[in-house]
């Protein structure tokens, strides 16, 4: 009798140990998929003086969980946020655009969409030009352009590295 109650209640126990371990993991994976749409957002971010901004690459800027990059003289300061589903979208040096490793949409320098199961292209923050240096306002995004926009020429440079985490 005293052993059947004591299983009982282990079993219990062990049950509800499992439940809130399962809670848990769950609490913890939510927190990791929702953090990259949090973002820091609603904080201004000091990048670089606007003569550093790349025009051929892209400046990554950490704080404001995105990228500076020029289209002749003008900056354009994007989200890394993919469209999709949230995961940061690194840019790619050797073929020269964004590329989701997520789920393989891909982006132009400039985040205009290209392929992939993204709705539209790279976000983008307002910016200011703040004693020479510019401030990315990441409280205030414009949603990127729907698929079929491309403002800029240029040619996929080279292999994607896409193939590369495949291969
Ligand atoms: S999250 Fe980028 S393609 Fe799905």
């Amino acid at each position: 009798m005293v052993t059947r109650t004591s299983r009982r209640e282990f079993l219990v126990t062990a049950w509800r140990w499992g439940f809130a371990a399962v809670g848990v993991a769950g609490v913890w994976t939510s927190w990791e998929l929702l953090r990259p749409l949090l973002g820091d957002a609603g904080t201004k971010v000091r990048g670089v003086a606007p003569q550093l901004v790349p025009t051929e690459g892209v400046l990554e800027v950490a704080a404001a969980r995105g990228y500076l990059t020029k289209v002749g003289d003008e900056v354009v300061a994007l989200s890394w946020r993919c469209p999709h589903l949230g995961c940061k979208v690194p840019f790619c040096e050797s073929s020269g655009q964004f590329e989701c490793p997520c789920h393989g949409s891909v982006f132009n320098r400039v985040g205009e969409y290209r392929a992939g199961p993204s709705p539209r292209g790279m976000d983008r923050y307002a910016y200011e030009i703040s004693d020479g240096i510019v401030v990315l306002d990441t409280g205030s995004v414009s949603l990127g352009a729907a698929p079929g926009s491309e403002t800029i020429n240029e040619p996929v440079r080279g292999p994607s590295c896409l193939d590369e985490t495949e291969s």
